[in-house]
């Protein structure tokens, strides 16, 4: 184990053996952070080991080596990229197309016939991979040290793009030693789905292009000529082969199988999948498909099928290869996360708060698993961004829970004059032009007609309807009835577009004057269905004054806030009566979340609905405010793991967020508890790397009587 103890803040001898160690310790902590997820000391140590290393270089610059972590970002701009001649080249797999289980026993059936095997002989191993979809990498090591990043190119010359790669965290700039001379460690750099998201997010608000998918966005980053653009893109890295290696024996490990080559990559500092398995057989290759197909939407990054490999070395170099291709390996695809399909039209859809947004309507598509037939545009600016019109044709994109896209328009090619017949100008010039026009968002609400206004900075429009307009309305209602609100079981989408179109209901506090007899006339609602939601109703009459907050739907207030207001103060007239000023003594409640509870409270009709709730026989229990509450945990973070012997999740939550303490989803250095419970996982164990407190039920319950 390193300590940090050697480097005191001031005092910094600038003696090479201990810049040395500088640097292997701040090695040794990135990959704790970027390849473990699991960094053991805190950020702003790291920067400060880091800034004392940058110190030294900076003053004795005889000191600095290229594989120093101070060396990840920075270096110039680029003109262009140099070519770079693959020592051995960078191969591609055959793939195969079909994707239902006789790709994994056709593979099997030729490697068996080209083995010379026949039925006696036992299954075949071959090691199972996910078939990552980013861009291929090599990653040249001279003497441990980093010193080329190339791409694949056409497989014998790529590009070197080393002082982009030098910005991938995951990617070890130096190996521990004894790895051979020359090693050539090759593997796929992606994008996680997450971070792609974020990135888009930020270009959408900053008015910038998106990219389509992670793909696109990792390949951009790679060969972004600025390597402080590319340092802002963030980038993952999963290693799967070798390039060349050299003293192949002497110096190096020799490796039997493939897996084991793959184990000592990982001990060498590379991430490697832990999806990667050894599979025996036809059988477990299906098998393996199968469960990485089911787990595909959940992973965190696209993979666009998986790959079989031979796992001994030995038969791989007997089957050798097929043009530039393997035979020992292929490529087995899963169903395409992209499709390409019509735009029949653009509708706008009101939210609950009057939001405008675009959806396109689109000819039904199967597509990541499920049929789409509608696809966000975002906002306007996106929409006339990406040029979407009706009648177009679309690369529709479902990746992982994400919300179906629209990533672009595939505009038919409009050929130049000189290139082609007269009369094919014509038809392609006619294909452009024959398009809709562009999307414009319309000034008025599609629903009630109310102006549609778009504030300063924003870059949504909205509805100035408020509940005047049925669409926000509707969506007013079912938000309250959810689950997480007052929950009125079974009143759905459905339900209520027939009560509020058949003006049955106008407004939330009618919900509780709907008789039998109203529901029981719907059209198709049978006497049990009515029944059911009369129960329903009467049942929401008792909830808790957070939950009836919440599900008043005012804008910005979600349901941590509206537990923090009940308990700061209390009641429902205390909060409704609350000056600004009041408001903003509340924990979690900024000048947004103040302002936004005023303007509802404010309005007559928003008190009236209320006045008609609680008259309607809505009701909770009030406090006194919580100044004379004890809030014990204020200010902890907590984090709930495994089967607690009494309390469910929810009641243990329910009782941290009482006395004033948050819960949260996942542990990080700012959680200060874990209550762990039976068959706790893995949270558990990142909890202790991290030096998170962990609690049992008991403990908990004297954290709450303020005995401990
Ligand atoms: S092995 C000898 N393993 O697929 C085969 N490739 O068509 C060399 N890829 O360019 C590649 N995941 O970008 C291998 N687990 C995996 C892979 C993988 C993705 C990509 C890689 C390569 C392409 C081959």
């Amino acid at each position: 184990m390193v300590t940090n103890d050697l480097f005191p803040p001031q005092a910094l001898p600038p003696d090479p053996a201990q810049v040395a160690q500088l640097r292997r310790l701040l090695h040794e902590h990135a990959h704790r952070y970027y390849v473990e997820d699991a960094p053991t000391i805190p950020d702003a140590e790291y920067d400060r080991l880091f800034q004392a290393l940058q110190a030294m270089e900076a003053q004795h610059p005889a000191l600095l080596t290229p594989d120093s972590p101070t060396q990840r970002v920075g270096g110039r701009a680029l003109e262009s990229f140099a070519s770079v001649r693959h020592a051995v080249p960078m191969l591609s797999i055959r793939t195969e197309t079909d994707t239902e289980a006789s790709g994994a026993h056709n593979f099997d059936a030729r490697v068996r016939r080209e083995l010379g095997l026949d039925g006696s002989a036992g299954p075949v191993a071959y090691v199972a991979e996910p078939k990552f979809d980013g861009l291929a990498m090599s990653l040249r090591y001279q003497h441990g040290v980093l010193v080329q990043a190339a791409t694949r190119g056409d497989g014998e010359v790529g590009e070197d793009v080393t002082q982009n790669i030098r910005t991938i965290g995951q990617i070890p700039l130096r190996l521990p030693d004894g790895v051979p001379e020359v090693l050539e460690v090759r593997g796929e750099v992606y994008m996680r789905r997450d971070d792609f998201e974020t990135l888009n997010e930020q270009q959408r608000a900053r008015g910038q292009k998106t990219f389509v998918n992670p793909r696109n966005a990792a390949a951009g980053a790679v060969r972004q000529l600025d390597p402080s653009i590319a340092a802002q893109r963030p980038l993952s890295f999963f290693a799967y082969g070798l390039g060349e290696v050299s003293p192949a024996q002497a110096g190096g490990p020799e490796f039997g199988t493939h897996y084991e080559m793959l184990q000592t990559l990982k001990i060498w500092g590379f991430p490697v999948s832990a999806l990667v398995t050894i599979a025996h057989g036809a059988t477990e290759l299906v098998a393996y498909y199968e469960t990485i197909a089911q787990q595909r939407d959940g992973l965190g990054f696209d993979i666009d099928g998986v790959v079989y490999k031979v796992n001994s070395l030995a038969l791989q170099r007997r089957m050798g290869f097929v043009t530039r291709e393997p035979r020992w390996a292929v490529a087995h695809k899963f169903p395409a996360q992209e499709q390409l399909t019509t735009v029949l039209g653009i509708d706008v859809q009101v939210g609950r708060t009057g939001k405008l947004t675009p959806v396109a309507k689109l000819a039904p598509v199967f597509v990541g698993g499920v049929t789409v037939t509608n696809a966000t545009l975002h906002n306007e600016d996106e929409a006339r961004r990406k040029d979407v019109r009706v009648g177009d044709t679309v690369i529709v994109r479902r990746a992982g829970d994400v919300i179906p896209e629209v990533v672009g328009v595939v505009l038919p090619r409009v050929p130049t004059e000189s290139s082609v017949h007269p009369e094919l100008v014509e038809r392609s010039a006619q294909a452009v032009t024959g398009r809709g026009p562009i999307f414009t968002m319309p000034r008025q609400c599609p629903v009630c007609g109310s102006t549609a206004v778009r504030e300063e900075g924003e870059v949504d429009y909205r509805c100035t309807g408020g509940l005047f307009c049925s669409a926000q309305r509707k969506q007013a209602i079912l938000h309250f009835a959810q689950r997480r609100a007052v929950e009125v079981e079974g009143l759905g989408e459905k339900l209520v577009d027939q009560l509020v179109d058949g003006e049955v209901i106008r407004t939330l506090s009618d919900l509780y004057r709907l008789g039998l007899a109203s529901l029981a006339s719907l059209d198709r609602m049978a006497d049990k269905s009515a029944q059911n939601i009369v129960a329903a109703l009467e049942k929401s009459k008792q909830t808790t004054l957070p939950r009836f907050l919440f599900g008043l739907g005012i804008r910005h207030v979600g349901e941590a806030t509206a537990k923090a207001l009940a308990r700061h103060f209390g009641s429902l007239d205390a909060i409704m009566d609350a000056s600004l000023d009041q408001l903003l003594h509340v924990s979690d409640v900024g000048p947004t979340v103040a302002q936004s509870l005023r303007t509802f409270f404010d309005q007559p009709h928003n008190r009236e609905v209320v006045e008609q709730l609680r008259a309607g026989g809505v009701s909770w229990q009030e406090g006194p405010p919580a100044e004379r509450a004890p809030t014990p945990l204020s200010g902890k973070t907590f984090v709930l793991t495994g089967t607690l012997p009494t309390l469910s999740r929810d009641d243990a939550k329910e009782m941290i967020e009482a006395a004033g303490g948050k819960v949260a989803g996942s542990v990080s250095k700012k959680s200060t508890f874990l209550v762990a419970g039976a068959e706790a996982g893995s949270k558990l164990d990142k909890a202790r790397e991290l030096g998170v407190a962990v609690l049992d039920e008991a403990g908990l319950k004297e954290l709450l009587d303020g005995r401990a």
